[in-house]
């Protein structure tokens, strides 16, 4: 069997628009981490409270989730590809906003917009990619998008770091994600429409020649028959409602979405990735040291993506997921033991930071691109963004969730007993994973929604 590294050899021009589209991606990684280190600026300078840098951290959550409604229609309307221009534009604006705000409600109406675009950017990118690569590695090359998620945390924790000297530091750190946003918009100019948005819009013709251009080195005949399985599908998908989704015909594949979504959340992921200083601190670090090994889960999460990106469509989506919940899930337990007991962690202190590690490796392999990956996968072509718009909106609502009452919830029910419920979530997880979620890996779009559609 060819690996993963040969058919991107193979099929160059897929690779290369897949590294454009996911720049995406890259957006969503850059705010979500840039925004802790930046915060510790923001609050003298603007003289913010907590409740106000409460709200500059939420108002881009709350744009996220505006952004993956509308963004639904959008990506129906006016294309993925251009969708994806206009989200780069509204990144531009939105980072050079943030970064000559001069109070704190300018920033946070900026941040807003710059959630607007990340939401749209955080479906829309696996989105695109899923619908123009080969099935053969579509799991590797849709996973694109959660490796750039994860180079965009690390790197805004680096930029965080140099910049932090800087007179004007915050406005450095929060403006030059310009740079990217412009990359994603200038960059999506030069690639195609996706030949699926083309066949739903009756355009076949210029579907047909963008599959040969993608499928370079396949004969003719098989870009025919491909463009006949899509065209096939959308006929099939055509008379569907976007309130199907929700009647007992399309009802299971909704609701694997949506668990996806809420799971990818509801098991601690952002706690870890937005408080692990803080939890590291906890247990006896100094905020260098802290700050220092976080930057390990950060790479953790970097490396243990590339891992999933090389095995996704090699040994399939299911043991991935399966595999990574369970580490993960093993890992809570075991930060729930150190923080309850005074001896565990007073002969091993360097378990809570292995715990982190071994969390997010976890998270990296399985629900971490697997969630992205699989909703771009199961709905029908017709009912594509509009299932990929509500699973999106229910994971941004869950990562509000989860990030605004983590510290109220260790408050209440301490921090083992916090540690602890994200691992019976873990559970639950699990067991859903185990008995609902398909195998979607080396089979076309259509073939999937074939299956799922009838059984
Ligand atoms: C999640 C984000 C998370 C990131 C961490 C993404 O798949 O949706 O909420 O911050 O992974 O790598």
């Amino acid at each position: 069997m060819p690996t993963f590294l040969h058919e991107l050899r193979a099929n160059t021009l897929v690779t290369r628009i897949a590294a454009i589209a996911a720049i995406g991606g890259f957006l969503f990684g850059y705010d979500t981490g840039v925004i802790s280190g930046a915060l510790l600026f923001i609050k003298k300078d603007l003289g913010a409270g907590p409740v106000v840098q409460e709200f500059i951290v939420a108002s881009l959550l709350i744009g996220a989730m505006v952004g993956a409604v509308t963004s639904g229609y959008a990506a129906e309307r006016i294309s993925r590809r251009n969708t994806k221009i206009l989200s780069g534009c509204l990144y531009v604006c939105g980072a050079i906003g943030c970064a000559l705000s001069v109070n704190s409600g300018m920033l946070v109406g900026f941040r807003f917009l710059l959630g607007i675009s990340v939401g749209t950017a955080s479906f829309v990118s696996p989105m695109y990619i899923s619908e123009v690569s080969p099935p053969r590695v579509r799991g590797g090359l849709t996973s694109f998008n959660q490796l750039a998620i994860t180079s965009g945390i690390l790197i805004a924790y680096l930029v965080d770091y140099f910049f932090r000297g800087l007179p004007g530091n915050w406005r450095w750190m929060l403006g030059v994600a310009a740079i990217p946003g412009a990359a994603l918009a200038i960059g999506m100019l030069t690639v195609p429409r996706t030949p699926r948005w083309l066949v739903e819009h009756g355009r076949d013709g210029e579907a047909l020649d963008v599959l040969r251009r993608l499928r370079a080195g396949a004969r003719d005949s098989d870009a025919q028959e491909e463009l006949r399985d899509i065209r096939r599908a959308v006929d099939e998908s055509r008379d569907t409602r976007v309130r199907d989704l929700v009647q007992q015909r399309l009802r299971p594949l909704l609701l694997v979405g949506l668990a996806l979504a809420l799971f990818q959340q509801f098991v601690g992921t952002n706690t870890v990735i937005y408080y692990a200083p803080t939890i590291l601190q906890n247990t006896g670090l100094n905020a260098d040291t802290a700050i220092a090994q976080t930057l390990a889960v950060g790479i953790t999460n970097l490396v243990f993506t590339v891992v999933a990106v090389l095995l996704l469509d090699r040994v399939g989506r299911r043991p991935l997921l399966l595999t990574g919940t369970a580490v993960l899930t093993a890992a809570l337990v075991v930060l729930a033991v150190y923080f309850a007991s005074d001896t565990v962690a007073d002969s091993a202190p360097w378990l809570a930071l292995v715990a982190l590690v071994v969390y997010i490796a976890g998270f990296a392999v399985g629900l971490g691109p697997v969630f992205w990956l699989m909703i771009s996968e199961i709905f029908p072509q017709t009912l594509r963004s509009a299932g990929m718009s509500v699973s999106t909106v229910a994971n941004w609502a869950a990562n509000f969730t989860i990030s605004v009452s983590f510290l109220s919830l260790v408050g209440a029910i301490t921090r083992p007993g916090t540690f602890l419920l994200y691992a019976g979530l873990g559970v639950c997880a699990l067991v859903f994973f185990a008995r609902r979620v398909p195998e979607t890996s080396r089979r076309s779009l259509e073939e999937i929604q074939e299956e799922l559609v009838r059984r």
